[in-house]
């Protein structure tokens, strides 16, 4: 009897939706073109941080972001509560686009977010420590604005996005206040990818982060026009370059013959002032097991290198500046360099230009001064590289320094990087998009 009753209320509710569902379709049939999130610098992690507003009811949850990471994942032990949260059930379609080949068949509490029996489970990383745990599969809504490319525009929502629950513990290493991690990695269920396919616009989002701390950067999902003051289109002119696939998952546990989610391109060589500095370049190709290459990450804060790398770039660097009178090295930077030497330029402190050289000799990201160089004092300037050991998983990482005021613009259906190099040659900045709303 007790079922029959669970099936009329069920029924009745099944109807329910059935006769609402055309006033949902109507308030849906506004499709963005993309979609905007604000991205700001904390000062004391130096991690880069976003806001999404998830639930029901909506509260607005402080998230770091990781342009590698896998997917959403947000601490569901302590204050998760929702009226929307659906465990992701085993077998299920959401299940398998997350790849999960996990079962949490029985989870021995009372039901609640991240803790429900027959749901699909998944590894979500706090990538910052490098630490993993498990947790289940679940969806939620999440509202965000949307934007023409100039201005932020309506709030938009997306009701079954799919996230991961992580623990509390999880969050430690992550700035106040922070939730979790935005994963905006090439994974299906990564944020570009679900906000893609939730409003069917082109697989392609832009980071574009800004070295201020009291002013916002920018993620974009979906192309340009991505505008910032003075009314300059930086979607345009951009370099190209292919991205990589590293076919061995760089996450903390993964499923064997995973590939990484993370964002690899093809640097052959490095340049210091237009000259070679001498690599050992074997490391600068990803190897059968995954090591090796270079990736692009926004919670390294500096550029991380291979330790013969480093030692071989600070050498040449050194080398080239040689009229510059060193001090003493600031930790974690290994030369360090007295300013009042040191003139500036609209890009930057004017020290030579480093390169990234790409695919081919004419195509190279320029990193100038205010790329390369870090002011650790009023009078100390250091080259913004830091030494990564030897035999890293990955032997150069493009951190937060070097990626400031340039865009960057992935493109995960042709597999391809766009990137502007320093914005400041265009006379504009990340920190320039109009978030003055007429709204
Ligand atoms: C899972 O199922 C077991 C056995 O039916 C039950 O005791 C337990 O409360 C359930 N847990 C949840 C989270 O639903
Ligand atoms: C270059 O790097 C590869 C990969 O780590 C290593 O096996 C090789 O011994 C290195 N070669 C030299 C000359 O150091
Ligand atoms: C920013 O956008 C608002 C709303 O469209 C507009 O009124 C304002 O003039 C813009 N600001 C600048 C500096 O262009």
């Amino acid at each position: 009897m007790a079922s029959s009753f669970h099936c009329l209320l069920f029924c009745s509710l099944v109807l329910q939706i059935i006769t609402t569902t055309p006033s949902l379709a109507k308030a849906a049939s506004f499709r963005p073109k993309a979609l905007v999130l604000p991205v700001t610098k904390d000062p004391s992690t130096l991690q880069y941080l976003t806001t999404l507003s998830q639930r029901t009811p909506l509260v607005p949850i402080k998230l770091t972001v990781d342009l590698g990471g896998q997917y959403l994942w947000v601490d569901c032990e302590e204050g998760y509560v929702s009226s929307t949260y659906k465990p992701a059930r085993c077998n299920s379609a959401q299940c398998s686009l997350s790849n999960s080949k996990a079962c949490t068949t029985e989870c021995y509490s009372s039901p609640k977010p991240g803790c429900n029996n027959n749901t699909c489970s998944l590894s979500p990383d706090n990538t910052v420590t490098r630490t993993g745990t498990s947790g289940d599969l679940g969806q939620d809504i999440v509202s965000l604005q949307s934007t023409d490319g100039f201005t932020p525009g309506r709030v938009v929502s997306v009701p079954n996005l799919l996230f991961t629950c992580g623990s509390t513990f999880l969050l430690d290493g992550l700035a106040n206040g922070v939730k979790g991690m935005a994963g905006l990695g090439r994974a299906k269920i990564g944020l570009p990818s679900q906000f893609a396919s939730a409003f069917s616009f082109h697989r392609k989002f832009a980071i574009c982060l800004t070295s201020s701390t009291n002013s916002n950067g920018i993620v974009i999902f979906g192309d340009g026009p991505y505008s910032l003051l003075p009314g300059i289109d930086v979607s345009e002119q951009l370099i190209f370059t292919p991205l990589i696939l590293n076919p061995v998952s760089t996450a903390s546990a993964y499923f064997q013959g995973e590939p990484s989610t993370e964002y690899f391109i093809n640097v052959k060589s490095i340049k210091i002032n237009d000259k070679a500095v001498a690599l050992n370049t074997s490391l600068l190709k990803i190897d059968s097991e995954g090591y090796g290459g270079t990736k692009i990450s926004t919670v390294n804060p500096y550029t991380v290198l291979e330790t013969s790398i480093y030692n071989a770039v600070v050498d040449a660097f050194v080398k080239t500046v040689a009229e510059i009178p060193r001090v003493k090295a600031v930790a974690p930077f290994g030369a360090c360099f007295d300013s009042k030497n040191i003139g500036s330029t609209r890009v930057g402190p004017a020290v030579p230009a480093i390169d990234l050289v790409l695919q081919s000799e004419s195509v190279y990201w320029r990193v100038f001064g205010a790329n390369s160089m870090v002011a650790v004092s009023d009078d100390v300037l250091c080259l913004g590289f830091v030494d990564g050991g030897e035999r890293p998983r990955t032997s150069i990482v493009i951190g937060g320094h070097q990626l400031e005021d340039n865009l960057l613009q992935f493109d995960l259906a042709a597999s391809r990087l766009g990137f502007s190099s320093s914005l400041f040659f265009r006379r504009t900045t990340c920190a320039n998009f109009n978030f003055t709303s007429t709204a």
